[in-house]
């Protein structure tokens, strides 16, 4: 069952990966950029993690005092992030394909972790962040940037109704409950800041 999620997440990002960038370039301009660049600013490395590298929007917003290993189910959206990386930041930024629920990585790895709209399509969340808390040393820090269940309860009803649908088509969960994985996964959340008034988009901080 598991290998079944993680084979239909792979495939449906396969297929998006050439017309992910231009399918988000609105909401990227209007919104993400400036939600990248606050979780990013909150980096202090040296050792960091991202989850879900997609086609590597993050990158321009790495502090370049740190490394970072980037990992992603999707070898096509993967390779984008590799055509995108540039040649002088090569040494300090690797890029794997890896499954976020079963990470290569020895435990206590890393001094962060971050990841940005990926839990929404991790097969099975709880597993991905109960691995993010191993690779990460005590003490260390978690930052998500993630949309999930409206606090509004209409909307969340709605929601719920199409999280099926919307899955099989795109990979993508629209009813996670992302703020309680963390917590079940056994991370202890900082803080979570709403993004958007119907809590929608969420800051996550947490420490392991
Ligand atoms: C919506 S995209 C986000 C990409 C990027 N983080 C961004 O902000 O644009 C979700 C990404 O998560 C990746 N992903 C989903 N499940 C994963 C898993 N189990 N392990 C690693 N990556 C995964 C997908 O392949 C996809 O590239």
């Amino acid at each position: 069952m598991a290998q079944r999620g993680k084979q239909h997440t792979r495939s449906r990002y396969d297929l998006i990966a050439p017309l992910y960038n231009v399918m988000e370039w609105p909401i990227e301009q209007l919104l993400f950029k400036s939600w990248r660049k606050d979780l990013w600013d909150q980096t202090k490395g040296p050792k960091v993690l991202e989850i879900g590298v997609g086609t590597g929007k993050n990158i321009p917003y790495y502090p370049e005092d740190i490394q970072v290993t980037g990992i992603d189910l999707s070898p096509g959206m993967l390779k984008r992030a590799k055509h995108q990386l540039p040649k002088k930041q090569q040494p300090r930024i690797t890029l794997k394909q890896m499954d976020a629920q079963q990470m290569d990585f020895p435990d206590d790895t890393f001094d962060e972790v971050v990841s940005t709209f990926v839990f929404c399509s991790v097969p099975d969340p709880v597993l991905g962040l109960k691995e993010a808390l191993r690779v990460t040393k005590p003490g260390g820090k978690l930052y998500l940037l993630e949309h999930m269940l409206s606090k509004n309860k209409s909307l969340s009803t709605v929601m719920e109704k199409l999280d099926a649908p919307i899955h099989y088509l795109t990979g993508v969960h629209i009813a996670r409950t992302t703020v309680e994985n963390v917590k079940i996964a056994g991370w202890k959340i900082n803080q979570v800041q709403d993004m958007t008034s119907n809590g929608i988009v969420r800051m996550i901080e947490a420490t392991s």
